[in-house]
């Protein structure tokens, strides 16, 4: 895959995918594009992927927001602390948290001590016009989306502050921020 001009080598990558030793946990805000970076992130260094949400949809085999109006934040919020344990566990891999997994102290504490945490931050607008695109996010629907984000943002950003590695993902081509990412692993690890 192409990332982006004056990049990391094919070779440099590769080198770097060879260092890596435990999984790589993307955490920051709802609509910051943890998914999809993930994704080619763990395309790029040749890794498995794992998205934190559909593993606890899977073993629920119920949807996030269902799991929610049934059952409450705080039985999801337990799914979600024993899905990343176990996908933690499992060694190298690509893990996209959903964004309040990390604020849980259990869970930040594990992937602070067993994994690489990557935040992935955009500003406010940013995270707004791609919240809109999706209407499954529940802790959305009781209000004002873009309060809410602004909100929950200023609430959780000490806790994401707390991953060794930080990168924006703003509007532009996704390549850059993959090119950011992989830079600061290299240097980090
Ligand atoms: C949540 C974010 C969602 C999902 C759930 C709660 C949150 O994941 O885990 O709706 O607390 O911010 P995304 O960050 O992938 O949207």
């Amino acid at each position: 895959m192409t990332i982006a001009p004056s990049s990391l080598s094919d070779a440099q990558i590769k080198s770097l995918a060879a260092r890596i030793d435990r999984p790589i946990v993307l955490v920051g805000m709802m609509g910051v594009g943890k998914t999809s970076v993930g994704r080619k992130l763990a395309q790029l260094l040749s890794l498995p992927f794992a998205d934190a949400d559909e593993a606890i949809e899977e073993a629920a085999q119920m949807s996030v927001s269902e799991i929610f109006e049934r059952f409450g934040e705080d039985y999801f919020r337990d799914g979600e602390r024993r899905v990343i344990a176990r996908l933690v566990a499992e060694g190298p891999k690509v893990i996209a948290t959903g964004g309040g997994a990390f604020v849980q102290e259990e869970t930040r504490l594990l992937v602070l001590e067993r994994g690489i945490a990557v935040w992935l931050d955009a500003d406010v607008d940013t995270l707004v016009e791609r919240v809109r695109r999706k209407d499954t996010r529940p802790l959305l629907r009781g209000g004002n989306p873009a309060e809410i984000v602004a909100r929950l943002k200023r609430e959780r950003e000490p806790f994401y502050a707390q991953a060794p590695i930080r990168t924006t993902s703003e509007s532009g081509p996704q390549g850059e921020t993959l090119r950011r990412i992989l830079e600061a692993l290299d240097q980090w690890l």
